[in-house]
């Protein structure tokens, strides 16, 4: 695996240099990406050891002569990056097409273990990955779901009515959150990686499902949840990604970059958010959803101009180099609970390229669209 240089709490210009995407000038205006949320962009090294992959170790796994065997090598080095970025153990990390297959395939297992009448509680807050399969459950074994309510006061979930919802026959919390869980999926292309899933969970949980699998496949924690031939350059790439942020932290092992990197793009992230919420709040015709910015939040917002379709405004947007997504971002409950389903949201999310002056631009032209 290709491994960066550290290079301390590296500065945005540092990190910029790093993404050959940012060159990027659309009508005359360098293009600012703040469609992170739906996907980043991707730093050289991470291309590079995706093509260094292909370019010089391509084979497929457990064969004896040396492509194989470093395939196999890289692969277990990408998995132990990505135990380190989620702080788990290598045989617990899995990889996919990406997270919505990944739980699909663990809930088809899980659901093996449950009879009609358990229960699974989801919420009104999360992506439709996280809720499809266990509607598919409900359909086809006779699951329970409850739901966790929306508060569209603040776009916050209505936590206090969770423990009500818990009962004896619960076997599943499925919700978007960071901790203390038995399952995680999420897909390496939200965080500067390539277009791979990846699903963590406890060792034991891993080798008590009853998994549709193949009986040649090595029955162990984690190869038994990998179906078929995996991306093998898609699980470098995200052992890459990993790899480049901790190259962007400073310490002694790679959790400690990464925390310490995490720690200052946090930083960074909450003052552009900061920015762009207060450039904002004052306007007339725009909403801003969900909870202001000394509330835990991540810096992705997503706002509606009155009287405006989503893809109008990101348009208008795109035409002066602004590069957001627009739509329900398969969360369609969300958008019917706020009546937007026909027009949608605009999402604006900040990464670690994302400087002060592209939030001034993004804010600039909103102020003006909706004038
Ligand atoms: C919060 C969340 N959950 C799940 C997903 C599904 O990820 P994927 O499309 O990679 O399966 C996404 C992607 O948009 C997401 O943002």
């Amino acid at each position: 695996m290709t491994v960066v240089a550290s290079i301390g709490v590296a500065s945005v210009e540092t990190i910029r240099a790093r993404f050959p995407a940012l060159d990027r000038v659309h009508r005359g205006h360098p293009v600012a990406y703040f469609d992170g949320p739906g996907g980043t962009q991707v730093p050289a090294p991470v291309v590079d050891a995706m093509a260094d992959y292909l370019y010089h170790h391509n084979a497929n796994t457990h064969w004896a002569y040396p492509s194989s065997v470093e395939t196999d090598r890289l692969i277990e080095e990408a998995r132990a990056a990505v135990a380190d970025f989620l702080n788990a153990s290598a045989d617990e990390i899995a990889f996919g097409l990406n997270m919505t297959t990944l739980t699909f395939h663990l809930g088809r297992a899980l659901g093996r273990e449950w009879t009609a009448g358990d229960e699974v509680i989801v919420t009104e807050l999360d992506h439709h990955a996280n809720l499809a399969p266990w509607q598919a459950l409900a359909r086809e074994r006779g699951i329970v779901l409850r739901t966790v309510p929306l508060r569209t006061e603040d776009g916050t979930l209505d936590l206090s009515s969770l423990p009500a919802l818990f009962g004896p026959r619960t076997r599943l919390l499925a919700l978007g959150a960071a901790a203390g869980c038995d399952f995680l999926a999420c897909s390496a292309y939200k965080f500067y990686g390539p277009h791979v899933g990846i699903l963590w969970g406890r060792r034991e949980r891993i080798e008590a499902l009853d998994l549709p699998r193949l009986i040649p496949v090595p029955d162990t924690a984690p190869e038994r949840l990998e179906t078929g031939t995996q991306n093998h350059e898609g699980i470098i790439g995200a052992g890459a990604a990993v790899e480049f942020l901790a190259s962007l932290g400073s310490g002694a092992t790679r959790r400690a970059r990464l925390a310490s990197a995490y720690a200052e793009l946090h930083r960074r992230g909450r003052d552009l958010f900061n920015a762009l919420w207060d450039g904002l709040r004052g306007e007339r015709r725009i909403r801003l959803y969900g909870p202001p910015p000394d509330a835990p939040r991540t810096p992705t917002v997503s706002l509606t101009i009155e009287g405006t379709r989503a893809e109008a405004v990101a348009r208008a947007l795109a035409e002066r180099g602004l590069f957001l997504s627009h739509g329900d971002f398969y969360a369609p409950t969300v958008l019917e609970r706020y009546g937007r389903l026909e027009e949608g949201f605009v999402r604006a999310g900040c990464a670690c390229y994302t400087t002060g002056d592209e939030v001034a631009r993004l804010v600039e032209e909103l102020r003006r669209l909706s004038r």
